[in-house]
């Protein structure tokens, strides 16, 4: 299973998950093919990606920490929460935001032992929201890894503030939208939803004054070239470096208006970049490539080799030694399915890239 931007080039492939409507009625159920009127309609409704049956490897399943209920139950609690803040001018209702804290944490610990990755799964519920569980799924595991010595309620006050790290944005949501380059005066209401984030948070009993600095700080850098205040270094709380780094990541390995996603094994290689020059932390950086799958299962890999290959599963080796089958060799014709680990250095396991799709030839080779 992929997930994918949706496109017309979708049409003949098979639906990995069931597709809802706006009001929770099933729309395709998993297994459909997509014909070119049905990659309309997810259009239409607003889907920017969805999951789809490897045609080569139909059994290979992408799975992430977290259960699909608790990732149904925080979008919603999220969409709510800002929604009202928007309707009321600013109040939270925080009920329920503990509890799904809770349920991603305890999502987050229990896979513990291999690397992960969250599904970029982009649907009409809004890019805002999903990206702001991602982040806060992301910020939880770092967190705990982390040195910052947190104990489980610190935990879930940093969890808050992920979660809700960009809750400024609900008052400019006409320009988070837009997909045409921002005006300068556009990119300045945009930067602002730092500060309004920030006022909001704080005026809120419930919320910790630190969780309303990751609003107030996650854009800045730690050379001073961020916003809204170009604060730098030690005056950037740690809370705050610490989601920016979440933030990074899962706005460049997901689907956003004017922008398409990139492989994790290069966002990673490309924050790490931004450490090494001074901007993000180095800890953190650190910390999130050794968590997170580099090559997420179900992503196309051309090896060394030459040949061609699907990840089926993360190993204990590392993040970035996934194991995959080679379905065909660097003729681009099919071979029996051979499961290997990759492994640096040695012959036939050492990855050259990451395909978007398969190699047509492959494709039409293919009874
Ligand atoms: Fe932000």
């Amino acid at each position: 299973m992929r997930v994918v931007l949706v496109g017309d080039a979708l049409t003949g492939e098979r639906l990995a998950f069931d597709v809802y409507d706006e009001r929770g009625r099933l729309l395709l159920a998993a297994g459909s093919v997509l014909t070119p009127r049905y990659v309309r309609e997810l259009t239409a409704r607003g889907y920017r990606s969805i999951g789809i049956v490897d045609p080569l490897a139909p059994d290979v399943l992408q799975t992430e920490p977290l259960r699909a209920a608790t990732r149904d139950q925080a979008t919603r609690t999220v969409t709510r929460c800002m929604s009202s803040a928007a309707a009321s001018g600013g109040g939270i209702q925080a009920a329920g935001i503990l509890a799904v804290i809770e349920d991603i944490l305890r999502c987050m610990q229990s896979s513990r032992a291999l690397a992960v990755n969250l599904l970029n799964l982009r649907n009409p519920e809004g890019e805002l929201f999903t990206h702001s569980v991602n982040v806060c799924a992301y910020a939880l595991l770092l967190a705990a890894d982390s040195q910052l010595g947190l104990d489980r309620v610190d935990l879930r006050h940093l969890g808050i503030g992920a979660l809700l790290h960009d809750i400024g944005k609900i008052f400019c949501m006409d320009v988070v939208s837009q997909t045409s380059p921002l005006s300068p005066a556009e990119y300045g209401r945009l930067q602002r939803h730092t500060v309004d984030g920030f006022e909001l948070l704080r005026r809120q009993q419930e919320i910790d004054l630190r969780a309303a600095h990751i609003a107030f700080q996650h854009h800045e850098r730690l050379d001073g070239s961020g916003y809204p205040r170009g604060l730098s270094g030690g005056q950037i709380h740690p809370w705050a470096r610490l989601v920016a780094v979440a933030d990074c990541y899962d706005a460049a390995t997901g689907s956003r208006p004017g922008s398409d996603p990139r492989p994790p094994h290069v966002v990673l290689a490309e924050l790490e970049a931004e450490a090494g020059a001074g901007r993000l932390d180095a800890d953190f950086t650190g910390l999130l490539r050794a968590r997170v799958a580099a090559y997420p299962v179900g992503s196309i890999l051309q090896l060394r080799s030459g040949e061609i290959a699907v990840v089926t599963a993360q190993t204990e080796a590392g993040p970035d030694r996934p194991r995959f089958r080679v379905l065909a060799g660097a003729d681009r014709v099919r071979t029996a399915p051979d499961e290997r680990d990759a492994a640096p250095g040695r012959p036939g396991t050492e990855i050259a890239d990451v395909l978007p799709d398969y190699p047509a030839e492959l494709l039409q080779n293919t009874p």
